[in-house]
């Protein structure tokens, strides 16, 4: 079901900090930093060849990864993204095999302007996973 690797997510403490250093010390292709109100994050994607990093810096008082950089406080690996081609149908093969689907369960617009639902990461050994429409 699931498809392409999509991105790895990783937090941040400084989002320009990170992106300096995947673009001058590892020598990646960086874009700039763009806030996202409606998801309490800045985003910056790193691009590489088979896939892209995702850098998530905390905006706004009650961003959903302040308390996931207060447990990790010079970061860490916050969650991975594979792609499927229908979300609705993969949602729901999902909760019929018992996994929780965060929120309330309806696909939300992500960060590259598409369809996203989160799992649970108690059901995939200790990692979020975020499913992105293809
Ligand atoms: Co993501």
């Amino acid at each position: 079901m699931i498809g392409r690797l999509n991105h790895v997510a990783i937090a941040v403490p400084d989002i320009a900090a990170g992106a300096a250093q995947y673009r001058d010390t590892l020598g990646a292709t960086v874009t700039e930093p763009t806030p996202q109100p409606d998801h309490g994050v800045t985003v910056v994607f790193i691009e590489l060849p088979n896939t892209k990093i995702e850098l998530l810096e905390p905006l706004g008082a009650d961003s959903p990864i302040a308390g996931f950089l207060a447990k990790n406080p010079s970061g860490g690996i916050h969650h991975v993204c594979y792609e499927v081609d229908d979300i609705l149908a993969a949602r729901d093969r999902l909760k019929a095999a018992g996994a929780r689907v965060l929120g309330d369960g309806e696909p939300k617009i992500g960060a590259h302007g598409k369809p996203v639902l989160f799992l649970h990461p108690k059901d995939f050994n200790g990692t979020l996973v975020e499913l992105e429409q293809a």
